[in-house]
C-alpha cells in the first residue's frame, strides 16, 4: 500500500449535505451556448413555441442562461433520498494495479434500479409532467439506460410513458425492454410503422437498424399528436444537464469534506449530459477564474462529435422535426455503425459542452471500441464492478491518465464519471470475451456524407 488511508474507499455524504439546488453552469458562462433555432424562421425558440413539445417549467429552465441554483424541489429532494448520494469511490485496488502514483475517484451512478445517472433528470421531468397536469410523457432510448428511467420515475408518480427505443438496442437487449414494460412503460421499436416520419425513415432505409435521431423524431411526433402528452430528452438539452449538476455537486461537497482538489475530471460523452453534469460546479469555478482543472470528453472514435464534427447549427433528431441547435455534430443524418456497442451514438453534443469546448475550456479525446472494452474487463475485475460500455470510455480514458503519471512520477488527482453498470450489455461482452468485437472507424467521406445535410443557417 503506497500510503495509509486516510481517505475512506467510499466518501458519502450525509442526507442533510446532499446538494437542495441544482447549478445552471450557463449563467457563468461569458460565451453563452447559442439559442435553438425555429427551423422555419430561423429566429430563437420562444417559450410559447416550446410548450407545445416540453412542459412549462422545464421550457423555463431550458430559456434561462442567467438564474445561476434553482431550487430542487422537496419532492425530487425525497425521491433522490431513496438511491442518492452516490458513492464517490477512491480506486485504491485499481491505483495498485496500474502502479501508478495518481490518485484516482470515481463516482458511482449506477446504484439504482435503472443502472445509470439518467435517473436524476429522469425523476425531475417527470416531476414537471405531473405538476403540469399531464397524462404522460414520451421520449426516446438508445441503449435502454434512459427509457428505464424515465419508466421508474413514470411508475413512481402515476404518468403514462411511452418509449421508442432504438432497434436494434430493442433486438440486443430485450431484458433491458422488459424492465420497461415492468414498470408499466409501453416501449415500441424505432423506426416504426407508428408516426409519419418513422414510415418516412423506414421507406427512405429500408432495414435500417435506427438511430438515437430517429427515435427523437417518433416520440416528438407523438408527443404532439396526442392531447396532454410532452417529449423528455435524456441528454444533450440545457435542462438535462442542469438536473445532473447533482453529480457535480455531490461529487465536489465530497471532495471538500477531505480537502481533496482534482487535477483532471474525466467523463464519457454521448449527448454530454452526465460530464456537463460531473464538471458543472467545476467548470463554474474555472471560469469565474478561481481555480483550474483539465477537463477531458471521452467519446467513441465511431460516433466523434466532437473530435471530428462540425460547430454548426443542426437538427437534433434525423426527422428534422425538432429546433436547430448550435453544436458539435456529425450531422443529423449520421447513423453509427451497428458495430458499436451501446450508447455514445448520438450525431451531435451538448450545446453548453460544444461552446466549452470551443472556448477551449475543456479537451476532447476519442477511443475505439475494443480498447474501451479492454478497459472495462480490466476495472470489473480489479476494482468489481461490471461497468457499461459507455462509462467504460471514462475508465480507459482516466487509466491512460494514471499510467502516464507514472511515467513522469506526477501525483495527479483524477476523478471520472463511472456512469452506470453493463449488465444488460452481456451481448458486446460475449463478443469481445470471444475475440469478436472489432473496431469501426468513419472514413472522412462517411463523415462528409453527414455534413453535407448540414442546414443552412
Ligand atoms: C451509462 C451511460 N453513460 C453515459 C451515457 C451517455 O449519455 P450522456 O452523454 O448524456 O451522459 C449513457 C447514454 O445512454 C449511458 O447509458
Amino acid at each position: 500500500m503506497k500510503e495509509t488511508k486516510k481517505i475512506p474507499y467510499k466518501i458519502y455524504l450525509e442526507e442533510s449535505e446532499m446538494p437542495k439546488k441544482w447549478y445552471n453552469v450557463r449563467a457563468d458562462m461569458k460565451n453563452k451556448p447559442a439559442p435553438l433555432l425555429n427551423p422555419g424562421t430561423l429566429e430563437p425558440m420562444t417559450f410559447e413555441e416550446l410548450r407545445g413539445v416540453f412542459c412549462d417549467e422545464l421550457v423555463r429552465q431550458e430559456l434561462d442562461d442567467t438564474t445561476p441554483y434553482f431550487d430542487i424541489p422537496q419532492e425530487i429532494q425525497d425521491f433522490y433520498k431513496m438511491y442518492r448520494p452516490s458513492p464517490l469511490v477512491r480506486a485504491y485496488c485499481l491505483e495498485e494495479s496500474l502502479q501508478t502514483p495518481a490518485k484516482i475517484y470515481y463516482k458511482f451512478e449506477g446504484n439504482n434500479t435503472s443502472g445509470s445517472h439518467k435517473l436524476n433528470s429522469a425523476i425531475a421531468q417527470a416531476y414537471y409532467a405531473k405538476k403540469q397536469g399531464l397524462k404522460g410523457v414520451t421520449t426516446e432510448t438508445g441503449a435502454g439506460q434512459w427509457g428505464t428511467a424515465l419508466s421508474m420515475a413514470c411508475a413512481y408518480l402515476g404518468l403514462d410513458c411511452q418509449v421508442y427505443m432504438v432497434k436494434c438496442s430493442y433486438e440486443q437487449k430485450p431484458f433491458r425492454r422488459e424492465v420497461m414494460r415492468t414498470y408499466g412503460a409501453n416501449v415500441t421499436p424505432s423506426p416504426s410503422d407508428t408516426t409519419n416520419v418513422g414510415r418516412k425513415i423506414l421507406s427512405e432505409h429500408p432495414g435500417t437498424s435506427g438511430s438515437l435521431g430517429c427515435a427523437i423524431s417518433e416520440a416528438v411526433e407523438a408527443a404532439v399528436s396526442q392531447d396532454g402528452y410532452r417529449y423528455v430528452l435524456g441528454s444533450v438539452l440545457s435542462q438535462v444537464l442542469l438536473h445532473q449538476s447533482v453529480i457535480g455537486l455531490e461529487t465536489k461537497a465530497a471532495l471538500d469534506k477531505y480537502g481533496i482538489t482534482p487535477d483532471v475530471i474525466i467523463g464519457c460523452a454521448g449527448g454530454g449530459s452526465n460530464l456537463g453534469g460531473l464538471i458543472s460546479p467545476f467548470m463554474g469555478e474555472k471560469l469565474r477564474g478561481e481555480k483550474d482543472y483539465q477537463i477531458i470528453a471521452v467519446e467513441p472514435a465511431s460516433c466523434p462529435s466532437l473530435t471530428r464534427g462540425r460547430y454548426a447549427y443542426d437538427f437534433c433528431d434525423t426527422g428534422m422535426v425538432c429546433p436547430l441547435a448550435k453544436m458539435y455534430t456529425l450531422g443529423s443524418g449520421f447513423i453509427p455503425s451497428p458495430n458499436h456497442a451501446g450508447g455514445l451514438r448520438y450525431h451531435g453534443m451538448s450545446s453548453v459542452l460544444s461552446q466549452l469546448y470551443d472556448d477551449k475550456l475543456m479537451e476532447a479525446i476519442s477511443i475505439e471500441q475494443t480498447a474501451v472494452f479492454g478497459a472495462a474487463t480490466k476495472f470489473a475485475r480489479i476494482e468489481g464492478i461490471l461497468p457499461a460500455p459507455e462509462s467504460s470510455h471514462a475508465i480507459k480514458a482516466a487509466m491512460d491518465e494514471a499510467i502516464k503519471c507514472k511515467e513522469t512520477g506526477e501525483e495527479k488527482t483524477i476523478v471520472f464519471g463511472l456512469t452506470g453498470t453493463g449488465y444488460f450489455d452481456m451481448m458486446a461482452y460475449e463478443k469481445f470475451n470471444n475475440g469478436e468485437m472489432t473496431d469501426y472507424i468513419p472514413s472522412d467521406e462517411d463523415l462528409a456524407k453527414g455534413f453535407a445535410g448540414l442546414p443552412e443557417v
